[in-house]
């Protein structure tokens, strides 16, 4: 697909989130209190700082600060297979969809909001197409659009090969994937763990938590 062409894509894409943001409110909010008891067992991987996945060897990306909508429905994908990866399966098939907005609330903490400042280093030509969504310094405009900034670069370039080659299933991404070069994958990559404000780790040890988030 050409570049153009992806551009009008977009934005018809932003039209119709558009309007489904009018039809379909967002649900209530998860409880991050029941989320921090559900969560505990998310923390063996995601609680420690730079924890890796084997074979292959990537990071386990970082939770904290990502938009709680993208969380659940991640999970809904492991759940469903439309993204590969066996463990993620197994944990995503536990939750309930009230346990998963629950989780999603105490991981996600809170969101990391745009500082609107200038991108941190000379963005890559082929990121253009990607801030439409994914914004100028790498946090989604909008809560299903994955927050990127400060990921892992291995994880996000392990996760664009994943879209590349289908083992995540993602009507959305597939088309913005194919269309990379494999040295710009790595380029978008570390372009966009590089900005700020930065998703984190989700800490161990929490300061107090209360329902209403
Ligand atoms: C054994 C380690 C491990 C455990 C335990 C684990 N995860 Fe994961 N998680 C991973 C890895 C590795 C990935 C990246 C998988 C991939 O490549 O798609 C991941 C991906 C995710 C993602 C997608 C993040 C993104 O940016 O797309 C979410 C959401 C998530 N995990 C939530 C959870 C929750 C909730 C639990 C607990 C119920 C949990 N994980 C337990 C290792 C783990
Ligand atoms: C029209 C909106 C849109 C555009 C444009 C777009 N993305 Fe995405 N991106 C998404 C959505 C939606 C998801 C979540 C897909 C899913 O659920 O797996 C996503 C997921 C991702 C992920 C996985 C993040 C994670 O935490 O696992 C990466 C990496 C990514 N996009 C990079 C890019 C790059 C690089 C470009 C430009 C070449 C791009 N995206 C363009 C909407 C977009």
């Amino acid at each position: 697909m050409s570049r153009s062409l992806l551009k009008a894509l977009v934005s018809s894409l932003a039209l119709a989130t558009a309007g489904l943001l009018i039809a379909a409110p967002a649900s209530a909010a998860g409880d991050p209190v029941r989320g921090k008891v559900l969560g505990y067992t998310c923390l063996g991987c995601h609680g420690i700082e730079s924890y890796k996945n084997a074979y292959p060897t990537y990071s386990v990306p970082k939770l904290r600060g990502q938009h709680a909508e993208y969380i659940v429905a991640a999970l809904n994908e492991y759940r469903a297979s439309e993204r590969g990866h066996a463990t993620m399966h197994a944990h995503a098939s536990t939750l309930s969809p009230q346990d998963m907005q629950d989780v999603a609330a105490y991981l996600s903490g809170t969101e990391v909001k745009t500082a609107g400042s200038e991108p941190v280093g000379k963005p890559p030509a082929a990121v253009a197409t990607c801030q439409a969504c994914h914004g100028r310094d790498g946090v989604g405009i909008m809560g299903m659009y994955p927050s990127l900034s400060g990921q892992h670069a291995d994880y996000l370039a392990h996760a664009l090969e994943d879209y590349r080659k289908g083992a995540r299933k993602n009507a959305i991404m597939a088309p913005f994937a194919a269309q990379l070069k494999p040295e710009e994958v790595q380029e978008v990559a570390e372009y966009f763990s590089r900005q700020k404000p930065s998703l984190q780790t989700v800490p161990k040890i929490e300061k107090a938590l209360t329902a209403s988030k």
